[in-house]
């Protein structure tokens, strides 16, 4: 056969999708295994698998519109059509390349029907879906949780790119870059970007900044009165860097050796300095006790859809309440470890109350002595609301018009006086 140009890429991104759609890997792992291909190919293939989880419900709406032969949901062919579909969507891909790439991926399978529902929808007209509809399953649970509304703005918010922001050690610092040509700033010490190659940006190598959603810079600055700051669940330390920056002796905690690497390469990079330890915190016992604790717990992540949209795919009812199982492990433990006077912030980046709220309120009920202390007047950007029981809850649609923030929870805790 002829080699067809960008075949490749495509094959590559069929992998891919297998992997994250049958076997539960993230996108990024399962790019890492596709090492064969040029760097244009290998970001080629990532772009289309992401551009496909981003839309999936909607492209087999419109396969199974061009067929009375309902494809199986998991079978080849559906996902070479997906994939195509999502090329023409997302990328703009032009309708022969399209069709050249996606029938030798089904070389041996029904080609002839892959090629009559490509036809017939490519001659019919793609519709671009600006708010590409989520996972019914996924769709359901916000619904319930959080309102019809807010899954509207998670629709549009997957099919937008989301921006680029960076967290400064020095506000001054950050003051100054945030005047250079299209970039804004929504808090002290953040800078706000267009997306772009992060690498490329002035200052990188110097380590005057690390990317960091706006969000998960939040639970940070919930730590005032710190001194001995424990930051447990750490790597890869974009917190760290946050507390050791606002001048704390930080201790992280991570299970992961790989990422506790990256965050020493973090640090490094930043000219910053903690003290890490590679241990399981369900079992590690530290040899003292901390005036602050920031517990960024495991979870599932769905407050990261809009960069990671397979989140929303691997985020199963058992794996969110296997979550919330270790989650309410970890608070319990960590917060014998708090100094008198200390303050414990619980964060994670999940769209689901069971990680978040719950995980709070069950834990508030089984220890009474222990309050939620809401954000005070100037610790958090005005744009956050503290809800009514005084924690952070950011959903999908806040600051839409700039570029959204990631799904988060956070709540700090403080023994009663
Ligand atoms: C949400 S990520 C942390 C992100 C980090 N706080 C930051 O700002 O860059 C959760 C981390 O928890 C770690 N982890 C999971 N289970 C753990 C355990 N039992 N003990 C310690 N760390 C654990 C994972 O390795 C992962 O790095």
């Amino acid at each position: 056969m002829p080699s067809v140009e960008g075949l490749g890429a495509r094959k590559a991104a069929l992998q891919m999708l297998d992997a994250v759609l049958r076997r539960g890997q993230t996108l990024d792992a399962a790019a890492a295994h596709e090492r064969k291909l040029s760097p244009a190919d290998h970001g080629l293939a990532i772009a289309i698998a992401g551009e496909t989880l981003r839309r999936i419900p909607d492209l087999d709406d419109l396969i199974d519109s061009a067929t009375r032969n309902r494809l199986a949901d998991d079978s080849k062919a559906r996902t070479v059509l997906r994939l195509a579909l999502a090329q023409k969507i997302g990328l703009g891909t032009p309708d022969h390349a399209l069709v050249a790439t996606a029938l030798p991926l089904v070389d041996g399978g029904p080609r002839r029907l892959v090629h009559g529902v490509l036809g017939t929808l490519l001659r019919r007209g793609i519709p671009e879906l600006a708010a590409p509809r989520l996972p019914g399953d996924v769709e359901a649970r916000w619904e319930t949780a959080w309102g019809a509304r807010v899954v509207v703005a998670a629709r549009r918010q997957m099919a937008a790119r989301p921006a680029l922001d960076l967290t400064f050690a020095d506000d001054a610092e950050a003051h100054a870059y945030a005047n250079a040509d299209g970039a804004t700033s929504l808090a002290s010490r953040n800078v706000r970007l267009p997306s772009s190659s992060v690498s490329e940006l002035a200052g990188f190598g110097e380590g005057r900044w690390w990317v960091q959603d706006l969000a998960a810079a939040l639970p940070a600055r919930l730590i005032e009165n710190g001194g001995e700051v424990l930051d447990l669940c750490a790597a890869p330390g974009g917190k760290t860097m946050q507390l050791a920056a606002a001048g704390h002796h930080v201790t992280s905690v991570d299970a992961s050796g790989s990422r506790l690497e990256r965050l020493r390469e973090n640090l490094d990079r930043t000219h910053l300095n903690a003290d890490l330890v590679e241990a399981d915190a369900l079992t590690w016992k530290p040899n003292r006790q901390f005036d602050a604790i920031l517990l960024d717990a495991p979870c599932s992540a769905t407050g990261t859809f809009r960069r990671h949209p397979e989140v929303l795919y691997r985020a199963r009812p058992r794996i969110i309440a296997d979550n919330a199982e270790l989650q309410a492990k970890l608070l319990t433990r960590a917060i014998g470890w708090l100094k008198p006077g200390g303050a414990l912030v619980y964060a994670v980046c999940s769209l689901e109350p069971e990680e978040g709220e719950q995980i709070i309120a069950d834990f508030l009920r089984g220890n009474p002595d222990f309050a939620v202390a809401p954000p005070q007047p100037g610790e958090l950007p005005d744009f956050v609301t503290p809800t009514a029981e005084g924690c952070v809850r950011i959903l999908p649609g806040l600051l839409e018009d700039v570029g959204g923030l990631d799904g988060f929870f956070i709540a700090r805790l403080v023994r009663r006086g």
